[in-house]
């Protein structure tokens, strides 16, 4: 079993509580990076403006070739009730993840809003088959209980059925 983590991150909520993941999982670790970088004003004119419309950012790496894993994990911060233009990126970047399982997660201030539905159904449209999905607050991410749901999500994804 081969777990791949794709994650985007801007302040650094999502980038830790991946990094917790592989600790305990295992797996490769690939973040997602705007070509053009957010400020903190441009994350909220911009960037919301192209989540809300769920757009696509220009990102690096522009092709996130999964064929070698048995299992994604997909995490995005949520911006304007809805996944990161980055985040949206990773899923179209994807190549080779048709009947892989899938765990999502968000990490949000408390309004996941469509976060999960999008991501479930972009990642569907690819061919994954969604096993899990995990919302975290702020506080949620300083909770050792509900990082152990994420570990269980990814552990029971792993067994074979
Ligand atoms: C531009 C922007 C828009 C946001 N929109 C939402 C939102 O719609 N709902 C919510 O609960 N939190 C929202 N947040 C809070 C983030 O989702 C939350 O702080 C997240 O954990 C940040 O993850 P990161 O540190 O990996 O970037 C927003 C934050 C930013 C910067």
């Amino acid at each position: 079993m081969k777990i791949c983590i794709i994650y985007h991150s801007f302040s650094g909520i999502t980038k830790k509580l991946a990094e917790q993941l592989q600790s305990a999982c295992g797996g490769d670790l690939i973040e997602v990076v705007p070509q053009q970088k957010y400020n903190t004003l441009t994350a909220y004119t911009v960037g919301c403006m192209r989540a809300r419309n769920q757009e696509c950012d220009p990102i690096v790496p522009d092709v996130i070739d999964v064929s070698a894993y048995t299992l994604l994990v997909l995490g995005t911060p949520v911006w304007m009730y809805k996944p990161t233009p980055a985040a949206n990126a990773a899923v179209a970047a994807l190549r080779g993840c048709g009947g892989k399982k899938a765990v999502i997660f968000a990490t949000c201030g408390g309004k996941p809003g469509q976060t999960i539905p999008i991501l479930r159904n972009a990642l569907s449209e690819k061919g994954a088959l969604i096993t899990g999905d995990i919302v975290f607050t702020k506080h949620d991410v300083e909770d050792p209980a509900k990082i152990g749901e994420l570990i269980n999500l990814v552990d029971s994804a792993e067994k074979p059925e």
